[in-house]
């Protein structure tokens, strides 16, 4: 990147990486809530990461929003001569059709040039309802898929952001106040100190999976999502490799 020389940067790098024991931590400079063009810089260093992490047979899962619709908007065919599948994380979580996991997988297969499969779960359905579509044979295929997915990579929201923008309902709206919800992955709401304060009911990658995975990529960056970050990053397994930039890192040192 154009600031690599300027050691401020590295060294905050080490001290999130330590902080949180992760893998490894790039951020890159500005604050992606006041310039896009920041979104598309954490777009490209996570596809050089995925270059780096790619090997053998990879299956690769993502989840939804609008930080990995800027991964995809990197992805050119020749990212690996390996054979590469993109499946989506989780099934259905609420979101709108453009920043739903199924739509981001099958735009960055496409972009890439290579294969992707969809999961097409209902959102907030019952039990019975999910249980009768998981035993569908062209859903358990792919939920097999999953199960077997190298590399995940997916997005960390801020909580009530992603819960307003999900269409979720009054009482798990309130649950998460009480919670003191702070932070969102996949589908999983996390409070200050990372614990799991609510969960959407769907299919798929499990957070107790993601430690077993060996390849998982973070990717979220801005000043308002700072806190969210550090709530997620409490949980989060020692392979992550977050990817962010400073206005978030900011914030999140800010709050410490
Ligand atoms: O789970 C986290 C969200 O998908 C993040 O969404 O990248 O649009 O902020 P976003």
């Amino acid at each position: 990147g154009m600031m690599r020389e300027f050691s401020g940067i590295n060294v905050m790098e080490e001290e999130i990486r330590q902080r949180f024991t992760l893998r490894k931590v790039v951020i890159v400079p500005g604050d992606s809530d006041e310039s896009p063009w920041v979104k598309e810089e954490l777009g490209r260093a996570t596809v050089l990461r995925m270059k780096e992490y790619l090997a053998g047979n990879n299956i690769i899962a993502v989840t939804g929003g609008t930080t990995m619709s800027a991964i995809a908007d990197q992805l050119t065919p020749g990212l690996t001569s390996d054979p590469l599948l993109f499946v989506p994380a989780r099934g259905g979580i609420g979101e709108d059709v453009r920043n739903q996991a199924n739509t981001i997988c099958a735009r960055m297969a496409e972009r890439a040039g290579v294969s992707h499969r969809v999961l097409y779960m209902p959102d907030q359905v019952s039990e019975e309802v999910y249980a009768s579509f998981v035993k569908e044979p062209s859903i358990n295929e792919v939920l097999s898929l999953i199960q077997h997915a190298n590399m995940v990579i997916h997005g960390i929201g801020d909580a009530f952001t992603m819960a307003k923008r999900r269409n979720t309902n009054e009482q798990d709206l309130e649950k998460l106040q009480e919670e003191k919800a702070v932070g969102e992955a996949f589908g999983y709401y996390f409070n200050e100190v990372g614990e799991v304060v609510h969960k959407v009911l769907t299919v798929g990658l499990q957070l107790d999976q993601l430690a077993t995975i060996p390849n998982v990529i973070a990717v979220a960056g801005g000043a308002s999502k700072g806190k969210a970050i550090a709530a997620y990053l409490q949980s989060a397994p020692p392979n992550t490799t977050l990817i962010t930039d400073e206005g978030a890192m900011n914030t999140l040192l800010k709050g410490n």
